[in-house]
């Protein structure tokens, strides 16, 4: 197996870069700018055993420490990916990226977190759970889970009690798309909104009407088209704003907090906006392929071409993303995942006679923090804090592992990383670390690269090279009832405090 990760430029096993692989290492990362979500200052960060001991100016050390100069760089908690998909297996395939290949590419692209989605088997979520505890034992850095809810019984109640109560997951995902698959209904949704506020547990949402979606398909067909283009067609914004607008009146209805996932469109960003502004917590997550892409390619000529950016919800038309970054910029949004759920060009032409078969997804897991810092500081819609806010500390206070990750302070985890504003990346195919031949961001040339990775303490990504260990990853317990959840059981007292006592009536009797 060795041979295959070589080819990819990714070496592993003994050091050759002179920086020692071991846990213990002790590092010191000088006369940076350490940045956290809130301010910055100039500071040496001294790192013991994959924990950050001290940041303050001018540390001394002896000389059996590591020294990295950051001298006019950022030093920045590593970024935190809310939503992955590796070893995944969805419409008749399997991602090409597993927890070994997708980690090491978020690794090389600056993140060093990553929270994936467990698929239940046969809903059952236990032996879901099973199945990814096995997919992710490969894994070279931290990561979590999701879990995805496909049934509803008083098994999958009780599983989710286990999940939450002993397995270290807080959040669970409804699919109100995928018909036939995945998808829920709403009875689900509210039996399952319910049983999450018990549990202190997220409530997400993929947010497309699923009948809609599969009633345009029907029209797509009908007027015989079936390319890439197809799929966008099939499921314009409006299916996505619907659906938004439902979970989030449903969520309220229950008063539960929400995370909408994958927010695509300016529509479903509207109704979350909505929702903020009258006092719901509701969380709304962009992509960085909704933020920076748009449709234009699903018309290419070329099938494999359009067929790569084939994800639901769709890439839309660029005023979307436009929009997405002003509510990025703005708050509205709070954080940036990937949706990384690659399917390299043999996959995605089991769809190559109708667009209903190409495996939705795109890649982003190692492109993300590059493009974020390109589009979002670089242009100068965020400040250097507000992005460490959108790419790691408000995932980690979302799932509740704040200050252990997201934050470069005494006690956190070492992941780190040291991004040089003046330098420039340039993203390909041909030397992403991903296992897939194509890249939706193929071409992409921009300011501020991510130099150095530092992962529990080790650097793993340094002078272009990836020095990671399959095994190396530890899987990180997320607990319930997060800051979002603060306020809750007030506002239930309040409800009930204002039904008035229930009214005795006399009934006529024969
Ligand atoms: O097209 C997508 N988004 N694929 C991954 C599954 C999902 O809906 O998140
Ligand atoms: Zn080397
Ligand atoms: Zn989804
Ligand atoms: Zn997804």
């Amino acid at each position: 197996e060795s041979s295959q990760f070589c080819d990819a430029g990714i070496g592993y096993g003994e050091s050759t870069c002179g920086v020692s692989s071991s846990s213990s290492t002790k590092l010191l990362i000088k006369g940076g700018t350490v940045v956290n979500a809130h301010e910055m200052e100039v500071a040496d960060v001294y790192v013991e055993d994959g924990i950050i001991v001290a940041v303050r100016p001018n540390i001394k050390v002896g000389d059996d420490v590591t020294v990295l100069d950051a001298t006019g760089k950022y030093v920045m908690p590593g970024g935190i990916d809310p939503h992955t998909h590796l070893a995944f297996e969805f419409m008749d395939s399997e991602t090409i990226d597993d927890f070994f290949s997708g980690q090491a590419a978020a690794l090389a692209g600056g993140t060093t977190m990553h929270i994936d989605f467990v698929i239940p088997v046969n809903g059952s979520l236990l032996s879901g759970l099973e199945a990814y505890e096995k997919k992710s034992k490969k894994s070279c850095m931290d990561y979590g889970f999701h879990m995805a809810i496909t049934k509803w019984d008083e098994v999958v109640s009780k599983e989710m009690e286990i999940m939450v109560n002993e397995k270290g997951i807080n959040s669970f995902k409804f699919f109100m798309a995928y018909k036939g698959a995945l998808m829920i209904n709403d009875e689900l949704l509210l039996q399952g909104f319910k049983k999450c506020k018990s549990l202190g547990a997220l409530a997400m949402v993929h947010a497309e009407n699923g009948d809609a979606a599969y009633e345009g398909q029907r029209r797509m067909i009908e007027l015989g088209i079936t390319g890439p283009e197809g799929h966008a067609l099939s499921r314009p914004p409006v299916v996505e704003g619907e659906a938004t607008a439902r979970a989030i009146k449903l969520a309220s209805f229950m008063n539960t907090p929400l995370y909408v996932v994958h927010v695509m469109s300016i529509d479903a960003m509207e109704e979350i906006s909505k929702a903020r502004k009258s006092g719901q917590k509701v969380i709304g997550e962009p992509v960085v392929s909704g933020l920076v892409l748009n449709d234009s390619w699903l018309w290419d000529p070329d099938f494999i071409t359009a067929a790569k950016y084939v994800m639901s919800p769709p890439i839309r038309a660029a005023g979307h993303g436009k929009a997405l970054q002003a509510a990025l910029s703005m708050g509205t949004l709070q954080l940036v995942g990937t949706d990384h759920c690659s399917f390299n060009s043999t996959q995605k032409a089991l769809g190559i006679d109708d667009f209903q078969k190409i495996p939705n997804g795109v890649n982003g897991i190692e492109e993300r923090m590059h493009l974020v810092w390109d589009t979002m500081v670089e242009s100068g819609q965020i400040s250097v804090t507000d992005y460490v806010r959108v790419t790691s500390t408000e995932c980690a206070r979302i799932f509740n592992i704040y200050p252990r990750k997201g934050a470069i302070r005494a006690g956190s985890d070492a992941d780190i990383i040291i991004l040089n504003p003046n330098s420039s990346f340039e993203i390909s195919a041909k030397s992403h670390h991903s296992r897939s031949d194509t890249n939706v961001f193929e071409g992409w040339r921009g300011k501020g690269k991510v130099e150095v990775t530092i992962s529990g303490g080790r650097v793993v990504w340094l002078n272009d090279e990836l020095k990671v260990f399959p095994g190396s990853g530890k899987y990180v317990e997320m607990r319930p009832f997060s800051y979002l959840f603060n306020g809750i059981g007030k506002a239930d007292e309040r409800y009930l405090s204002s039904l008035k006592a229930p009214v005795k009536r006399f009934r006529a009797t024969t």
